[in-house]
C-alpha cells in the first residue's frame, strides 16, 4: 500500500486524528505536556515499558515516548489481542478503569488497556504493545505514514 500523509496542523493538544493506511486505522495523538510527563509513572505497570519487542515499533521509536517527537504518538489502532479497535480514553480522572488511570486506550472487546504511548498494561489479554508504523516528518506538521 502507498504511504499516506497525516496533516496535524489543526490537531488540538489532547485530540486524536485517524487516517487509514493499508486498510488499517492509524491514530495520531497530539499529546499535551501533562500527558507526556505522566508516561513514566506507568512503567512499573506495563508488560514492555522500554519497548524491547522489536516487532512493535521501528528502532527510532524505541524510546520513552515511542515516537519521533514526544508530542505526537503515531500508532496502529488495532488491539494486539484479537484485532478489535481500542477506544481513546484521554482523561486523567479516576473512572471505571481505575483510580490511577493516566489516559490511554481501552479495548472494549476483552478489556485490554494501553497507555498514551500505546504500551500494554499487565494482566490484560493483549500480549504486546500496539504497533507503531514506519513514519517520517515531511515538515513540522505533516507526517508520512508507511
Ligand atoms: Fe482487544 Fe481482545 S481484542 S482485548
Amino acid at each position: 500500500g502507498a504511504p499516506v500523509e497525516a496533516d496535524v496542523s489543526k490537531l488540538e493538544p489532547g485530540a486524536l486524528l485517524r487516517v487509514k493506511w493499508r486498510g488499517k486505522p492509524v491514530w495520531v495523538v497530539h499529546r499535551t505536556p501533562e500527558m507526556i510527563a505522566a508516561l513514566a509513572s506507568n512503567d512499573p505497570k506495563l508488560v514492555d515499558p522500554k519497548s524491547e519487542l522489536a516487532t512493535q515499533q521501528p528502532s527510532y521509536c524505541q524510546n520513552a515516548t515511542r515516537s519521533i517527537k514526544p508530542e505526537y504518538l503515531v500508532a496502529i489502532g488495532i488491539c494486539t489481542h484479537l484485532g478489535c479497535s481500542p477506544t481513546y480514553r484521554p482523561e486523567f480522572a479516576p473512572d471505571d478503569l481505575g483510580a490511577d488511570w493516566k489516559g490511554g486506550f481501552f479495548c472494549p472487546c476483552h478489556g485490554s488497556r494501553f497507555d498514551l504511548a500505546a504500551r500494554v498494561f499487565k494482566n490484560v489479554p493483549a500480549p504486546t504493545n500496539l504497533v507503531i508504523p514506519k513514519h517520517a516528518y515531511l515538515n513540522d506538521t505533516t507526517i508520512l505514514v508507511g
